[in-house]
């Protein structure tokens, strides 16, 4: 999933937002904060006073706190084309010169917005079609890297739980926040979702850090050539952050190679009744599972277990339901 926006042919312009380039140089956070903030109060718009969506996890992991988060500088941030509902997201990485800098930094020069990642389309599309109210329940991103499912979500208006271990993507979610004017709608994890309380190392991608994973060689299976750096990461399991009080109406999960253990986690969330169940959507990529001591087959009869019956193949996600 990571590059599936790499090969997929580029799609007619269908928003007009203008493309946004930050190059701060020394802008900080508590600017950008200002900034927005003080734009607004001649401007009876709900940025005035933003509400931040604090989820109240009774878990011993609290949520990100993104007021408290060094702003990262520079910042490449753009809209993303041909959505229903466009939102703008933060690069985290910028690619190297002269030979391969990132694609989107060539669109930006262009004057060309992001290109679509399949993840915001799937995300609008599945929401869009349930005919969802923002108030029927709540969409859960296991490895938000930058932000591509959440913001696509929160753009619906939809609220979003998003779990994401790498601080250099956490603070591109920040940027998200408040790009979006989202902060009344995304509560933060930095945290990696598993099946146990605890810390697990994590091995990050330097310049690909879409391809972190808690395998070493799940991290490397992409791009073998890249240097790997071994983190440690809190790792939590969602049964311990979502109360059941919580309706729960998609759960996207893109961990590369963890998505067992992170189902495993969220057994009691998963088993919830149909009509009440959420929406599945993850990645099924045999060799990464395999990298994780896991596999499609051993994910597939867990969820069969637990009610998922109807299992589709979209490209490398399956997607799963009980109705
Ligand atoms: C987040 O951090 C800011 C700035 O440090 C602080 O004022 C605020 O109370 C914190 N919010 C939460 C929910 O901890
Ligand atoms: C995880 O690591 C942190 C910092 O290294 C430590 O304080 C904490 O006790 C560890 N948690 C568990 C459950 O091992
Ligand atoms: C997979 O299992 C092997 C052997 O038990 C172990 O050494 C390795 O750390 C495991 N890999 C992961 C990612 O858990």
């Amino acid at each position: 999933m990571a590059n599936a926006w790499k090969r997929e042919r580029s799609t007619p312009l269908l928003c007009s937002w203008r493309s946004l380039l930050l190059i701060p140089l020394g802008i900080s956070f508590y600017f950008l904060f200002t900034f927005f903030s003080s734009a607004s109060s001649s401007n009876p718009n709900p940025i005035s006073n933003p509400k931040t969506f604090v989820f109240e996890a009774s878990s011993p992991i609290l949520p990100f706190n993104c007021s408290a988060c060094p702003q990262a500088t520079p910042v490449f941030a753009s809209a993303v084309e041909g959505l229903a509902h466009p939102f703008l997201y933060s690069l985290a990485d910028l690619g190297n010169l002269p030979d391969k800098p990132h694609k989107n930094i060539a669109r930006m020069l262009k004057g060309k917005p992001f290109r679509r990642p399949d993840i915001s389309l799937t995300i609008q599309d599945y929401l869009a079609s349930k005919g969802a109210a923002v108030d029927d329940g709540i969409v859960v991103d296991v490895g938000a890297n930058v932000g591509m499912a959440t913001f696509a979500a929160a753009a619906m208006g939809f609220r979003v739980v998003a779990f994401e271990p790498v601080f250099e993507n956490l603070q591109r979610l920040c940027d998200g926040l408040f790009l979006n004017r989202a902060w009344d709608r995304v509560s933060l994890f930095a945290a990696a979702a598993s099946d146990r309380i605890g810390n697990i190392t994590f091995h990050k991608l330097v310049g690909r850090l879409d391809n972190s994973a808690v395998s070493a060689t799940g991290a490397r299976l992409a791009f073998k050539s890249n240097q790997e750096i071994a983190i440690e990461v809190p790792s939590i399991p969602l049964d311990e952050v979502i109360p059941d009080s919580v309706k729960v109406l998609l759960i996207k999960i893109d961990v590369q190679g963890w998505e067992y253990h992170v189902l495993r986690g969220a057994s009691k969330l998963l088993s919830r009744k149909k009509g009440e169940a959420p929406y599945l959507i993850y990645e099924e990529d045999e060799r990464l599972l395999q990298a994780s001591n896991s596999s499609i087959d051993e994910i597939r009869s867990f969820l069969s277990d637990r009610g998922y019956h109807k299992c589709e193949k979209h490209e490398t996600d399956a997607h799963c339901t009980k109705d």
